[in-house]
């Protein structure tokens, strides 16, 4: 049966998308069948006329993943705004039925799928039976845990925290934390041990922040990937 598990963060731009490729691309690397899904992009660019999703985009070709983009990414918007803002502006409504199908048919094909949630995980989604419908109410309805992506900088204590406690207050399981952008300085070292101590919720892997210039940014984050994440434990993280 398909495992799966949600990348969530503290906050739109943490490094979901990078930190997730690197994740598919070592338990590929691996022998792990696994895949990527992504249920709503807004933000995507123009090429050929064609609206095509950044990060699946990336994802794919760092990990080598060969499916047309829309059956990763069922929604795909071009305003920078939440999925839910965005389907209003470009009237396209998400309907969360679309995005479960498009899920489960990823299942018949891959023993993993590692899905990147859209912002935080207060991230208005689409408007169900009069409410706004968050990311969080997509992963308690597709019965998924969370691996959550937060940042090694300044202002991480907060955010780390306010989130594990929202996730813990809606059900929802968090699996790990992984550190992102990463230098070696006071701040950084006291913020990790901070969120240690105030979480107890397992590290699974501190991602160096990356320079920014380096030619070889995906050949970069590939070396990582193998330095910094041990794939059985990644493994072990989804259900
Ligand atoms: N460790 C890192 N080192 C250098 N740059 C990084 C690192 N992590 C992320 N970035 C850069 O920060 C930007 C935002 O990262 P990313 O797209 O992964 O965020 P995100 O959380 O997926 O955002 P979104 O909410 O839009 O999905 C990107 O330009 C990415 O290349
Ligand atoms: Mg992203």
């Amino acid at each position: 049966m398909t495992k799966g598990i949600y990348i969530v963060g503290t906050d739109t731009d943490i490094g979901k998308t990078l930190v997730t490729g690197s994740l598919v691309y070592l338990l590929r690397k691996n022998g792990y069948n696994t895949c990527y899904y992504k249920a709503a992009l807004s933000g995507a660019e123009i090429e050929d006329e064609v609206l095509i999703p950044g990060d699946t985009k990336f994802v794919c070709n760092i990990s080598g993943i060969n499916e047309k983009y829309e059956d990763l990414t069922p929604y795909i918007y071009k305003t920078a705004v939440s999925p839910f803002l965005a389907s209003k502006i470009e009237n396209k409504p998400i309907d969360v039925k679309v995005i479960k199908d498009k899920y489960e048919k990823l299942k018949g094909k891959y023993d993993y799928i590692i899905c990147e949630g859209s912002g935080g995980i207060i991230c208005p989604i689409s408007y169900v039976e009069n409410q706004i419908y968050n990311l969080d109410n997509l992963i308690k309805e597709m019965d998924m845990d969370v691996i959550l992506v937060t940042s090694a900088e300044l202002g991480t204590i907060n955010h780390t925290i306010l989130t594990v406690k929202y996730l813990e207050n809606v059900g929802i399981s968090i699996k790990g934390i992984i550190i992102n952008k990463y230098e070696n300085t006071e701040l950084c070292n006291d913020n990790i041990s901070m969120i240690k101590y105030m979480t107890h919720i397992h590290i699974l892997g501190v991602m160096p922040l990356i320079d920014g210039n380096c030619d070889e940014f995906h050949e970069e984050i590939k070396k990582l990937s193998e330095k910094v994440f041990n794939p059985k434990e990644i493994i072990k993280c989804m259900r």
